[in-house]
């Protein structure tokens, strides 16, 4: 079991990448625009995360509800995921990244289902950062999966287990330290629910697309200069696993 302090130079960071469509209105330009620049955002940041102590970056790219966009803009959202994939894919593998995709895959496109086994056959031994991006995503989804398991006579470790395993196929923690969010909402969007039990969560009025990694270095500041508590007294007793909620 880690303790509070070894957890803070493993960062596991999750980010609501929200903003991009405003972000292109404000400047007269179609919402796709928006999108666009968003992506060249996830390259800034991707190559920030490991030199500021992340280990984990969980990115939000399209969820489960963003299917009841109009039918153009989902096209557009698929593509530049694909052509993210296809033309990332060196650099993913250059940077030690390993990429994983969670959420639903059998409602996304061929040829972008092709491209993240391909992505992800490709740096399975990515060792210094684990890029992980959700896709089809709803954690309600994900939560009400593992339930279905509990028509079988598990414990609540393995049901804890189970959740954890919905949404990833590592055995690292998964617990998010910070959770951030672009765009000036404050919410979460049915985004990793289980696993931000304890997150730290910052909200800021920056849209994506304009989101630095000046701005990503200002979060983990901030997300240092937090004490994080777990229910305890603060002196830094370790974090209460999932698996402990039988104690
Ligand atoms: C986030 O930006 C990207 C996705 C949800 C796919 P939005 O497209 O939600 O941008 P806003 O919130 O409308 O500005
Ligand atoms: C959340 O943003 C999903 C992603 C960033 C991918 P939305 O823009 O879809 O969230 P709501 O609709 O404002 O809650
Ligand atoms: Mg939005």
């Amino acid at each position: 079991m880690q303790s509070t302090l070894d957890r803070k130079d493993h960062l596991h960071i999750a980010i609501i990448m929200d903003g991009n469509g405003r972000w292109a209105a404000r400047r007269g330009l179609p919402r796709t625009f928006g999108h666009r620049a968003g992506v060249e955002t996830v390259r800034r940041i991707v190559e920030a995360a490991p030199g500021l102590g992340i280990s984990k970056l969980t990115l939000f790219a399209f969820s489960s509800d963003n299917w009841r966009r109009p039918a153009a803009e989902v096209a557009a959202l698929m593509g530049l995921l694909q052509t993210y994939l296809q033309a990332e894919l060196q650099r993913l593998i250059d940077g030690d990244t390993r990429l994983t995709v969670i959420g639903r895959r059998d409602r996304l496109p061929e040829g972008l289902a092709q491209a993240i086994a391909r992505a992800e056959q490709a740096t399975t031994r990515g060792a210094r950062l684990r890029l992980r991006i959700a896709l089809d995503y709803s954690a309600r989804t994900a939560i009400a999966h593992a339930a279905i398991c509990m028509a079988l006579p598990i414990s609540i470790d393995r049901f804890a287990r189970l959740v954890t395993q919905a949404t990833d196929d590592d055995d690292s923690p998964q617990e998010v330290d910070l959770l951030i969010r672009t765009g000036g909402e404050k919410r979460l969007s049915d985004f990793l629910l289980w696993e931000c039990a304890y997150a730290e969560l910052l909200f800021t009025d920056r849209m994506w697309p304009d989101f630095s990694a000046d701005d990503l270095r200002a979060a983990v500041s901030e997300f240092r200069r937090r004490e994080r508590r777990f229910g305890g007294l603060g002196d830094g007793s370790p974090q209460p696993q999932i698996a402990n909620m039988t104690a």
